[in-house]
C-alpha cells in the first residue's frame, strides 16, 4: 500500500490584462500541468491544480482553483503550500504586468504607445519561505543552451528537480504532444529522457518526485 501524498501543481499561462480586451500571455497550453495531475492521480495520490486560463477539461477527483493573473496565481499557491508534500511548477507565470490596468478599453492615437511593466513575484523563490519537507519540482521551458540555463535555475530557486524542456521548434513546445526533457537533479544527477509524450514524461516525473520525498 503506497503513502497518498498531496500533489499541488500549477498549470498553463498567466494572463495580464492592460484593458478588458487586451492582455500580455504566453503559449501555454496547461497540458502538462494537468498531464501530470492524472498520473499522480492513478498512481493514488491527492492532487489540487491552481490553474491559468487553460482550454482543458478537468480531471475527476481534482481540486481546480482558477486563477487569471500571477499575482493570483502567486497567492493561490502560498496558501496551498503549507499543506502539500510535492509542488510541481509547470506553469508558464509571466514575469512582468503592466503598472496600469486600464479600466476602459484603450483607444488607439496616433502617438506612439508607451505600455510601462512591473516585475511579477516569483513564486518558487516565495514558497522557500514557508517550507518544511516539500518536495519542489519545477520546469525551465527554452530555447537554448537548454540545460546550463535549467541548472541555474534549479540551483538559484533551491529546487530538487528540474525538467529542462526544449521549446521554440516545430516538433517539440508548449501545445503539442511530445516534449524532449532531461531531469536535473539537486545532487547534480541527471537522466536523459528524450523524445517522449508528454503522458508518459508525466508519469516519470511524478515517480521520480514519490523517490525524491522518500
Ligand atoms: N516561476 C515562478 N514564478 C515566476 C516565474 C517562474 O515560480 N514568476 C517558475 C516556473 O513555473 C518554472 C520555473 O520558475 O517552474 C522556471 O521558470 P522560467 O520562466 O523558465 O524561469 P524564470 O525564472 O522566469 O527565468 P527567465 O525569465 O530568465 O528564463
Amino acid at each position: 500500500m503506497i503513502k497518498p501524498l498531496k500533489f499541488l501543481i500549477s498549470a498553463g499561462p498567466t494572463r495580464e490584462h492592460i484593458d478588458p480586451v487586451r492582455f500580455i500571455t504566453n503559449a501555454s497550453s496547461g497540458k502538462m500541468g494537468f498531464m501530470i495531475a492524472e498520473a499522480a492521480l492513478a498512481a493514488g495520490h491527492q492532487v489540487k491544480v491552481v490553474t491559468g486560463p487553460v482550454n482543458l477539461e478537468y480531471p475527476e477527483k481534482t481540486e481546480v482553483i482558477e486563477v487569471t493573473t500571477a499575482m493570483e496565481m502567486h497567492l493561490a499557491i502560498m496558501q496551498n503550500f503549507p499543506a502539500c508534500d510535492v509542488l510541481v511548477m509547470t506553469a508558464a507565470v509571466c514575469d512582468f504586468r503592466p503598472i496600469k490596468t486600464s479600466i476602459n478599453k484603450i483607444h488607439k492615437s496616433d502617438a506612439t504607445f508607451i505600455l510601462r511593466l512591473e516585475r511579477n513575484p516569483d513564486i518558487l523563490l516565495s514558497v522557500r519561505r514557508l517550507e518544511k519537507n516539500q518536495t519542489i519540482v519545477g520546469f525551465a521551458a527554452e530555447t537554448n543552451d537548454v540545460i546550463v540555463s535549467a541548472r541555474r535555475k534549479l540551483e538559484k530557486k533551491r529546487m530538487d528537480m528540474i525538467v529542462a524542456n526544449e521549446v521554440g521548434g516545430k516538433e517539440y513546445g508548449f501545445a503539442v504532444e511530445h516534449i524532449k526533457a532531461t531531469l536535473l537533479f539537486k545532487n547534480g544527477a541527471d537522466r536523459e529522457i528524450g523524445r517522449c509524450r508528454k503522458k508518459d514524461i508525466a508519469e516519470v516525473i511524478v515517480n521520480e518526485a514519490i523517490k525524491i520525498h522518500g
